[in-house]
């Protein structure tokens, strides 16, 4: 059986001085979440650890490097779908957590599929994640008059493992000087992410209001249950974007592993690596040879 893994690191305009940042960083997720499957691990333990690594990585808004609201403030947002249960964790608006994703993940056992804010964290100390003071997650500098922002992005993750297992997983600092308590379309199934072994699997980073409000990931969802390819799917979904205007990006795989990626944005940092390739592949845009 084949195993596949594809990583983002956002939807966004990269500046040519960021290039080789963004390349490198979603080439070392690759390789944390190939190690796990090509030792025949689960796709939920390869896209929390491929997750974790760009959760830690400043180059990308999620986790460390998160952009900061309206207050200044760092809130996150992740999410994790197990597709062979269709298990769901969720949270968002949370502080002082060093890895997000993880708390999404530990959340797979646990019936509330989502949980924000204060009640979030929580959870998180409850579980024995690894805490941080919020004001940690900030890069220096980003806080200052000549704060750099991201522009808007979001990490994600999708994987099909030997077992033939699919999980999906998200995670961001969501779009900066939003209001407080603001959450976007990273942990919200159906519109960020999606997973279903018999399916295949989606995530998404963009413009969090229009995603959620086109339900892009359930429209790839569906495309695929048609027997549309992974490609045509997602290409497909972009196209809903022009009623409500906004930048998206996606990564899809289907159940047998076809791979397919698209943004109307100008980049969207990509990685993918599968059982028959020699090394992964990574690039910035689309249209790069
Ligand atoms: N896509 C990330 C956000 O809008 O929060």
């Amino acid at each position: 059986m084949t195993w596949v893994l594809i990583v983002h690191g956002g939807a966004k305009e990269i500046a040519p001085d960021q290039e080789d940042a963004n390349r490198r960083g979603c080439l070392e997720a690759v390789a944390a979440g190939q190690a796990i499957l090509e030792q025949g691990g689960s796709a939920v333990d390869a896209v929390e650890a491929a997750i974790r690594i760009l959760e830690s990585d400043p180059t990308f808004n999620a986790g460390y490097g998160s952009d900061l609201n309206a207050d200044g403030e760092v809130e996150m947002d992740a999410a994790m779908m197990d597709g062979s249960s269709l298990s769901l964790g969720a949270v968002a608006a949370i502080q002082g957590v060093r890895h997000p994703i993880s708390i999404a993940r530990r959340m797979l056992a646990e019936p509330p599929t989502l949980l924000v804010g204060e009640g979030a964290r929580r959870f998180a100390v409850a579980h024995g994640a690894e805490l941080c003071e919020p004001g940690e997650l900030i890069l220096p500098g980003s806080d200052g008059p000549d704060r750099k922002t991201h522009d808007h992005d979001t990490v994600g993750c999708v994987a099909l493992d030997t077992s033939g297992r699919i999980a999906a997983g998200t995670s961001t600092g969501g779009l900066d000087e939003t209001l407080p308590g603001r959450v976007g379309d990273s942990p919200l199934p159906g519109c960020g992410f999606y997973a279903d072994d018999q399916v295949g699997g989606v995530a998404f980073s963009g413009d969090g209001e229009c995603i959620a409000r086109t339900l892009l990931a359930a429209r790839v969802m569906q495309a695929l249950e048609g027997s549309q390819l992974p490609q045509a799917a997602v290409e497909a979904s972009l196209t809903h974007l022009a009623r409500v205007g906004g930048e998206a990006g996606g990564i899809v795989l289907d159940r047998v592993g076809r791979v397919g990626w698209a943004h109307n944005s100008s980049h969207f940092a990509v990685a993918w690596v599968t059982d028959s390739m020699r090394t992964p592949l990574v690039r910035l845009r689309q249209d790069e040879e």
